[in-house]
């Protein structure tokens, strides 16, 4: 089998590459960086490509794409999510015309004013989000369906997993001496996606001949506090959790997105309204579609080896 990943420097795309490597699948690994280490693409052909820019160049044949490149943030000018979400995943399909394609989008397609509770995959796209990156990813999804080839659209929440620069991060940058201080109540249910969860159904849609939408998380949700207690834990830091409510942060948030507005940082501050509106409720998406019609077989959450990289 022949597969070509995109976003193959990244988090999610790397690990993809190394399991595809590992089942002797050749790989095809494009990033927009010039070069990656041999040991984050297991050993896969890279070929740096901006997709931003237009399609590939001689494009080597393939059995599938595996499109795990986007620009994946709550942060940065309008245009640029656009340009690679959207045009972006448009010049991938342009490039492999009528090869089976698997995209990974987002829980973030799914209706950020309200909670997601147990949301089946028919309650996405909506019409309004908070945010360009909510905006491009459905827009993305919308040019996938469009393309009409042979496609499934995979929706993961909160990834983590070795490599992780979003999630595990932000917690650990949360907690300040003895204290951890988060958005809610600590109960508000959260469903998560260990990275080798994602990379199975990856594969599994890679190689089988199924077409829709699926969301893709771990087998359970689980209350967030349990989540922060877990990331702790294994990183054998000791903090107490202090919950406020959103109203409280809010404010707090939107001084620190304009100072840094103010100041033109290309990096977003550790608190967004838009990350304290996205946990300050339940998260929680149904699997069920995944597991009936791609076989999916999700592990627990567990951040267990979450930092060996
Ligand atoms: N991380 C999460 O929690 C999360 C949650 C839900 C869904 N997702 C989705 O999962 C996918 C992978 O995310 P990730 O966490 O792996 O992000 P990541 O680590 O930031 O990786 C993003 C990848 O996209 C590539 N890329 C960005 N702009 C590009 C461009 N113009 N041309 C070519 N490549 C470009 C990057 O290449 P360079 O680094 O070489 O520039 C990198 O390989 C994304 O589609 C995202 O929407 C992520």
């Amino acid at each position: 089998m022949r597969v070509a990943v995109t976003g193959a420097s990244g988090f999610v795309g790397g690990a993809v590459c190394r399991e595809l490597a590992l089942r002797g699948v050749r790989v095809f690994a494009y990033g927009r960086r010039a070069s990656v280490g041999e040991r984050h693409l297991g050993g896969a052909v890279y070929r740096s490509w901006d997709i931003a820019r237009g399609v590939l160049h001689a494009p080597p044949p393939v059995d599938a794409v595996i499109h795990c490149a986007g620009t994946v943030t709550d942060w940065g000018p309008v245009p640029g999510f656009f340009a690679t979400n959207l045009e972006g995943t448009r010049n991938v399909l342009a490039s492999f015309p009528g090869t089976r394609f698997v995209h990974v989008s987002t829980a973030s397609v799914y209706d950020p004013h309200v909670p997601t509770v147990m949301a089946t995959e028919d309650q996405a796209p909506v019409t309004r989000y908070e945010n360009a990156y909510g905006v491009s990813k459905a827009a993305a999804e919308r040019a996938v369906l469009a393309a009409g080839g042979p496609s499934v659209i995979l929706r993961p929440h909160a990834i983590y997993g070795p490599g992780d620069t979003t999630l595990l991060p932000r917690v650990l940058g949360a907690v300040r001496g003895p204290v951890l201080v988060a958005v809610g109540t600590g109960r508000q249910l959260l469903s998560l996606t260990a990275v080798w969860n994602l990379v199975q159904a990856c594969v599994l849609a890679a190689g089988k001949d199924v077409t829709g939408v699926f969301n893709v998380t771990d087998a359970e949700p689980l209350p967030i506090d349990d989540a922060f207690a877990m990331i702790l834990q294994e990183r054998g830091i000791r903090a107490r959790r202090i919950y406020l409510p959103e109203r409280a942060l809010r404010p707090v948030a939107a001084a620190a997105e304009g100072l840094f507005l103010l100041a033109g940082s290309a990096r977003p501050p550790r608190l967004t309204r838009y990350a304290l509106g996205h946990l300050a409720v339940e998260r929680t998406l149904d699997i069920g579609a995944a597991r009936e019609v791609l076989g999916y077989r999700p592990g627990p959450t567990s951040f267990a080896g979450a930092y060996a990289w």
